[in-house]
């Protein structure tokens, strides 16, 4: 384990340091005091498209246009395409560089491009997330990073089965260096697993194969619970909770309802369900969520039946900026920094940094840099549920100029004239509130009838 072949490397270090007193019985440690706050990197949905170049024809910059015309394509990438390697290099190249101490990454999947499913094999498919495994392996050879498969990080891609397969050996094999060899078991039997974070004493990063329930997968048709992840994640939150544990949730397909339409979550809903039940009834076991997959940045707070809020939720936007043919908005490049208290791992803080590809691909080099500050932007105290949830109702309010933000940093700050109106609005406001049925339901009855009719 390289984590803890660096740990004994520096302890040999501070024993080397003081020679001439013998040997210590213990290594001599200097009282650091804990720092005050706990950092962490979020990226997500790198979706590498190997098949990047420039060329005149720009219906073959990318597989990943499908046969259209790249928009402009540049060093770093076009809104058609997925992204270059480059692209994802100059995101990890941004973070090693930042000066931002972290003690760990997740990771929440998505390395394959957007390519029909011809285009890909199984081998193909490991050969990327091989690629990105090693590259941030790579850059940072001493940070724990806790990855979670994405519904393209299989082939057919949707398809991950309820079961032992090849990809879920090879990401076992793969992702070892992070792993204690329990997450290592569960990782081959159904892509998902636990894991305790070694910087951090009591911190356990849940990894959920939530692609198990996403409504392509035909393979868990019908079961109630695929790969009995459902009874697992209960058992091992019970664990935590017995053991004083805090618990992130880090998954691909995130719990509740897509912002942008009404009425559909993103897993199936039955399984949506299901989820939301487990989390209300561990919330003081589980300190934040952490999704990815839509590629855009938005919030949840999750409620408990009486209309509390018991839990902080946040989907990542995308390093990859592609979108569709027909899609007039997509989204910049973003990673993220969150920040929580290293004694009881509240969420405090978060820092969303973006390349602006236009920019970057104009001057011929990366401008990483931050977008906002979640706490300064909105002027809320930190991110606990009833931060958001107060921070959420003042979006509801009519000409809320919070939620003109809100919908900007939604794609990035990739189109400032881009404008929300009431029906778009109302979707968005019950997606960050509601993420159970019941609720949602009654969100759309009273906001969306009310200011739409
Ligand atoms: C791509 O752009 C070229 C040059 O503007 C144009 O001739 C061609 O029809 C376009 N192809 C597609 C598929 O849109
Ligand atoms: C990953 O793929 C890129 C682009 O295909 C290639 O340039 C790079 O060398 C690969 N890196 C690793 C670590 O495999
Ligand atoms: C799933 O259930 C539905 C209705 O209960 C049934 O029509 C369908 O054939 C089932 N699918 C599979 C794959 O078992
Ligand atoms: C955790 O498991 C124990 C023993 O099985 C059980 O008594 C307890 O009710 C469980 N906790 C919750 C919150 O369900
Ligand atoms: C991104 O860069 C372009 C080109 O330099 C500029 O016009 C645009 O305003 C920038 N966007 C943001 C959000 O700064
Ligand atoms: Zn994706
Ligand atoms: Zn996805």
């Amino acid at each position: 384990m390289a984590l803890r072949d660096a740990l004994l490397c520096c302890l040999w270090v501070v024993w080397l340091g003081h020679p001439g007193r013998g040997l210590p019985l213990a290594p001599a440690r200097r009282p650091s005091p804990a720092p005050a706050v706990g950092q962490f990197w979020h990226v997500t949905d790198l979706h590498l498209d190997p098949t990047y170049h420039i060329t005149d024809d720009h219906t073959k910059v990318c597989a990943s246009s499908k046969g259209t015309n790249a928009s402009n394509p540049g060093p770093f990438g076009d809104v058609m395409c997925d992204s270059p390697y480059h692209l994802i290099l100059s995101a990890f190249d941004f973070i090693k560089n930042s000066g931002q101490e972290a003690s760990f990454m997740i990771w929440t999947g998505d390395s394959p491009p957007h390519v029909p499913v011809y285009e890909l094999s199984t081998d193909t498919v490991i050969m990327v997330i091989a690629n990105m495994t090693t590259t941030v392996q790579t850059l940072f050879p001493n940070l724990q990073v806790f990855p979670a498969l994405g519904n393209h990080d299989y082939w057919p891609q949707d398809q991950l089965p309820a079961f032992n397969s090849k990809v879920y050996n090879a990401v076992a094999n793969l992702w070892k260096p992070w792993l204690d060899e329990e997450a290592i078991q569960t990782l081959k039997k159904g892509g998902f697993y636990s894991q305790k974070v070694s910087t951090n004493p009591n911190l356990r990063i849940i990894s959920l194969n939530t692609n198990l329930y996403y409504g392509p997968d035909i393979v868990t048709l019908n079961r109630s619970d695929p790969a009995n992840q459902f009874e697992w994640l209960e058992n091992t939150l019970n664990i935590s909770q017995q053991n004083n544990e805090k618990v992130y949730i880090i998954a691909h397909i995130p719990v509740g309802y897509l912002p942008y339409s009404m009425g559909t979550t993103a897993m199936r809903e039955l399984y949506n369900e299901k989820l939301i039940d487990i989390f209300r009834k561990y919330s003081n076991v589980i300190a934040g969520q952490f999704y990815g997959h839509t590629h855009k940045d938005s919030i949840m707070v999750l409620s408990d039946e009486k209309g509390n809020p018991i839990n902080s939720a946040f989907v990542a936007p995308a390093v990859t900026p592609v979108k569709g043919a027909l899609q007039k908005e997509t989204n910049n490049p973003g990673v993220r920094l969150f920040q929580y208290d290293p004694h009881d791992y509240k969420l405090l803080d978060m820092l969303q940094f973006y390349l602006n590809l236009t920019d970057a691909n104009l001057k011929g080099e990366s401008n990483w840099q931050l977008e906002y500050t979640l706490t300064q932007t909105y002027d809320i105290e930190d991110l606990q549920p009833q931060s958001l949830y107060g921070l959420a109702k003042e979006f509801a309010a009519l000409d809320s100029k919070k939620f003109v933000k809100y919908y900007n940093y939604y794609f990035v700050s990739y189109d400032s004239s881009v404008i929300c109106d009431k029906v778009c609005k109302s979707f968005q406001i019950c997606a960050i509130m509601n993420l159970d049925h019941n609720s949602y339901v009654d969100c759309i009855k009273h906001y969306y009838l009310k200011h739409n009719l």
